[in-house]
């Protein structure tokens, strides 16, 4: 297996949103988080020979380093088909040759059923924008319905709410761990050069 920091280096070159839209949170995962995630997924065996589906895959970041771990198959969801661009021309410079499908869909309501043992990844929108609370709550229904274990990044303090939903959907939360988001200028509203948010990222076993 290859390392972690070698999968942060190929990660380098994707891309970020040409025209981020505040409503859906765009911004791109930032690439050390991604191969953080997706490394300790691979370790866990949950990515090699399995079907891995990026709910809310924007750029395809987490996608993308998925598909570089030797997975069956990788699908990116998004509901916005300009990311998915951006995610095919990201996947080309990626050069994985791993297949990936790009599905433009709402992950609250997928109409994607994958076969076989099915690992989710996601980086969902926190639910930070007014009218469009508990965002992630909605994704990670989904990934209730269509895996068998998820990786999600959620903002800091999001134990308590991913744990019980977890143990109200048939659950587990098996591994937790911090990482730091350095989130660029990406909104007009954001003031300064560059933002430092805590976040967490959980694995649930879903049975
Ligand atoms: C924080 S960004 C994820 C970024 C992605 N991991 C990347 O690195 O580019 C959240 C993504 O969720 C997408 N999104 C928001 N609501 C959605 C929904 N209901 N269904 C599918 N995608 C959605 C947004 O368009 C955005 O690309």
């Amino acid at each position: 297996m290859a390392t972690k920091s070698a999968l942060t280096q190929q990660l380098g070159v994707v891309a970020g949103f040409d025209d981020p839209r505040v409503d859906l949170e765009q911004y791109r995962t930032p690439p050390e988080l991604a191969a953080h995630l997706v490394h300790t997924a691979d370790l866990q065996g949950d990515v090699e020979g399995r079907t891995v589906v990026d709910l809310g895959c924007g750029t395809g970041m987490l996608a993308l380093a998925a598909a570089l771990r030797g997975p069956e198959h990788v699908v990116g969801v998004d509901i916005d088909p300009a990311p998915l661009s951006t995610a095919r021309e990201n996947q080309r410079r990626v050069g994985t040759s791993s297949g990936v499908s790009w599905v433009r869909a709402d992950a609250a309501a997928p109409g994607v059923c994958p076969a076989g043992e099915t690992t989710v990844i996601m980086n969902p929108p926190f639910g930070a924008q007014r009218g469009n609370e508990h965002a992630d709550r909605a994704f990670l229904a989904t990934a209730a319905e269509i895996a068998d274990v998820s990786y999600s990044i959620h903002n800091a303090d999001s134990a308590d709410f991913v744990e019980s939903f977890a143990a109200d959907n048939d659950g587990t939360v098996t591994h937790a761990f911090q990482a730091d988001f350095d989130l660029p200028r990406t909104f007009d509203f954001h003031d300064e050069e560059r933002r430092h948010i805590d976040v967490e990222v959980f694995r649930v076993r879903w049975d």
